[in-house]
């Protein structure tokens, strides 16, 4: 049961908490990935009364529906019309729980074999904020006391909940319908299962896990500090993987960027979302990349844009200032300095001089050009979509291109130059006639 109805009030936002990015992925998906990679068989999702957007990200998980905020106990209930008969042992996620490992679940599914239930808790000096979890002389939990509930010396203890936790499916419902709100914040907190369970004679274990999996989600900065933890791992597992970054620190993944063995990544990189670059791939520096795939030993940048559903092949340099959005630069093809390059598919070989423009948008609608290979384009040339550009053709620098040209022709669209001989000299005599 992963928990997720709450208002998230503290991130002001008007998108379910659980929705916000981290590394590019809404929270709850990296909660959900854990769950499946844990082996857990069916999961279900609390959501609030409109809150359409979480249960579209989350499908094909079922959702359920909590009526009224009325605190994480409550929310846990809302999960009894399907899970009421179930047999084996139910884990109650918080939504905002993103980096819990699979082998931490994994963990606490053995721990509540002991006793029937088990929490996952984390030692740190600063729990500010977390529930704390009151052990006994044999380290059970016996209750769980949340921060604006805490003593004085209750607020020192520094073993936080993490809002994991197993349950054998018989006790669950029959413990969260004795629940009650007599509290500081008016709630039905599921953590006084804890102490309803020692009432009907079952201990409750708990596991530590990692101060960097049990982070939880409440606010802006909390969200800032939980990608800084996700971006370290990645960009770990990308160097791991056989990727050279300069300056790592810099450089931001997503959680789906894939990089083959030898690329290099130059500071300050951004991988967006659905990025896979190919073997011995250099990315300079300042490049912002999204939604594209890029062959092997290429150079990209720096400071090149490139958009969704842009392919690039192998040994291609799209380069300075390039901007490329939904085109392909096939094998050997090269673009080094200030184009954009929007609906276009370039060929093999051909050389894109610099400042050339494609004009791909009439004001209406979005067009496409094709152009050969082993063409050259040359600089500062305009081509004014749709037209085909046939292989081996060759354009004149400063062209504007209107019409087809077809293989190995010589396109030349620009005024003539005109000179007039010593039309200068004559200019300045006259102009300086005029001085006094
Ligand atoms: C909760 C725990 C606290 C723990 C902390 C760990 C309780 C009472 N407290 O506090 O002990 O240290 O998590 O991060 O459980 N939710 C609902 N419906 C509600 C309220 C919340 O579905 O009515 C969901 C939220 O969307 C969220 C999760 O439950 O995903 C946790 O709620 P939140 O308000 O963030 O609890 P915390 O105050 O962080
Ligand atoms: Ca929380």
């Amino acid at each position: 049961i992963i928990l997720a109805a709450g208002k998230g009030t503290r991130m002001k936002s008007s998108l379910p908490k659980v929705l916000h990015p981290l590394a590019n992925i809404p929270i709850i998906s990296h909660v959900i990935d854990s769950c499946k990679t844990a082996g857990i068989q069916d999961t279900v999702v609390i959501v609030a009364p409109g809150m359409s957007d979480v249960t579209d990200v989350v499908k094909p998980i079922a959702t359920a529906t909590q009526l009224k905020p009325l605190g994480t106990g409550d929310a846990a209930k809302a999960a009894k019309n399907i899970l009421n008969n179930y047999k084996g042992y139910i884990f109650i996620l918080n939504g905002d729980l993103p980096f819990v490992k699979p082998e931490t679940l994994n963990k606490l599914h053995d721990m509540a074999q002991e006793t029937g239930l088990a929490i996952l808790g984390f030692e740190t000096d600063t729990p500010y904020g977390y529930g704390r979890l009151i052990t006994d002389d044999n380290k059970y939990v016996t209750h769980i006391v949340e921060e604006k509930d805490c003593t004085e010396d209750q607020r020192n203890i520094k073993l936080g909940n993490a809002g994991a936790y197993c349950i054998k499916g018989e006790y669950l419902f029959k413990w969260l319908d004795q629940l009650s709100n007599n509290n500081a914040q008016g709630e039905y907190y599921l953590t006084d299962i804890i102490s309803i369970a020692a009432k009907d004679g079952v201990a409750s274990t708990y596991a530590l896990g990692e101060i960097t999996e049990t982070v939880g989600i409440n606010s802006r900065a909390q969200l800032a500090e939980a990608e800084k933890i996700l971006q370290q791992r990645l960009r770990l597992a990308a160097m791991d993987n056989g990727v050279t970054m300069v300056d790592p620190d810099t450089v931001y993944l997503s959680a789906d960027t894939k990089f083959g063995n030898d690329v290099v990544i130059e500071p300050n990189v951004f991988f967006g979302p659905g990025v896979t670059v190919g073997q011995g791939t250099v990315i300079h520096a300042f490049t912002h990349l999204e939604g594209v795939v890029i062959g092997k030993n290429s150079f990209v940048g720096p400071f090149a844009r490139l958009r969704p559903k842009t392919k690039i092949g192998d040994n291609v340099s799209v380069g300075n200032f390039i901007e490329v959005n939904r085109s392909e630069f096939k094998d050997g093809s090269k673009s080094k300095h200030v184009s954009y390059i929007g609906d276009a598919s370039i060929g093999e070989k051909t050389n894109i001089g610099a400042g050339t423009v494609i004009a791909n948008y009439d004001g209406f609608n979005k067009l496409n050009t094709i152009i050969g290979q082993d063409t050259f384009i040359g600089s500062n040339s305009t081509i004014i979509s749709p037209v085909t550009i046939g292989d081996g053709a060759i354009i004149a620098a400063g062209s504007t291109i209107t019409n087809n040209v077809k293989s190995n022709d010589l396109a030349v669209g620009r005024a003539k130059q005109v000179v007039s001989e010593g039309w200068a000299v004559a200019y300045r005599e006259r102009k300086n006639k005029g001085k006094v």
